[in-house]
């Protein structure tokens, strides 16, 4: 039988930066805490808590702290009230949702459609940037009944490429002048893309993430619609009737799942089925390739 894991798996680049600067807080003697849990996996969370790095909900409650803002970004309004504290700002935003604010920022004076889902912290701090015009459409959302002149569109970081290909798509005919930003990040565009060209040679997926993880989500929606896929958070959640039948196993990870959760769960499926070998470092795992960034 064989247990693969996709090309590009786990961890991102952003994720991973912002737990660096976390660690680096606290190992300098700051009193860290991350604005909201760091990232969406609570062992990840949980390992950081054990370290003295809690998670605050409110900038308010805090008081001379180093305040770690997660990848996902905050809110422009977060943003002022957490320079009006005396705590000192870590800025850990990931590069590629700065861009996206950024961007929207920059678009002040006719309307911007951010594609996403509105309750998503990405999304809402992005949101925070925009004009009154600026609205959230969640994919095949229905559009206003309307034609615009200008409109500009960008996407969530986490999203599918096919989604905001459908809202172009749809709005094409309707706007004379229409700006498409592709905020789409490349970790997630390729976590997605071999994860489905891993489920299409699987007889099942085993896709490990957050419950919570919107781009963990994502790859069990696509994973889903190829083969048979379960989404589960550690090794502990597998048992052996799931596996049943089961000769090529594909394996997919989220961008905020840690390289000794999938290694784990690995070494569980080979367990339960009498597989020889267990991996002591992810690249082991016949596939899996390391990003350079
Ligand atoms: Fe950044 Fe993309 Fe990861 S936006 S946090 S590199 S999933």
């Amino acid at each position: 039988m064989t247990i693969l894991l996709a090309e590009h798996s786990g961890i991102c680049f952003g994720v991973r930066r912002a737990i660096q600067m976390a660690l680096e807080a606290a190992n300098e003697g700051s009193d860290v805490c991350t604005l909201g849990e760091l990232i969406h996996n609570p062992q990840v969370v949980n390992e950081l808590a054990q370290q003295g790095i809690g998670v605050c909900q409110s900038s308010q409650d805090i008081h001379n702290m180093s305040v770690v803002i997660r990848s996902h970004g905050v809110s422009k309004q977060e943003w002022e009230a957490l320079q009006a504290t005396d705590n000192q700002i870590i800025d850990a935003t990931c590069p590629y949702v700065k861009r996206a604010q950024e961007l929207v920022a920059s678009m002040s004076e006719y309307p911007v459609f951010i594609m996403g889902d509105p309750d998503h912290p990405e999304v809402r701090g992005m949101l925070s940037y925009g004009n009154q015009l600026t609205r959230v459409i969640k994919p095949g959302d229905p559009l206003p009944e309307q034609n615009w002149k200008t409109l500009s569109v960008i996407s969530q970081t986490t999203q599918k490429l096919s989604n905001l290909q459908d809202l172009v798509g749809r709005l094409l005919p309707r706007v004379l002048d229409l700006r498409v930003f592709n905020t789409i990040c490349s970790a997630s565009t390729l976590r997605q893309d071999t994860a489905v060209k891993l489920a299409r040679r699987s007889d099942l997926m085993v896709v490990i993430g957050g419950k919570n993880s919107s781009n963990t989500m994502m790859l069990q929606d696509l994973c889903a619609a190829e083969t048979t896929s379960l989404h589960i958070e550690t090794e502990a959640e597998l048992e052996a009737e799931m596996l049943s039948g089961a000769e090529s196993i594909g394996l997919a990870a989220g961008a905020s799942t840690p390289a000794e959760t999938i290694i784990k769960v690995f070494n569980k499926i080979k367990e339960i089925k009498g597989e020889p070998g267990t991996a002591t470092r992810i690249g082991e795992i016949p596939l899996f390739k390391e990003e350079s960034c």
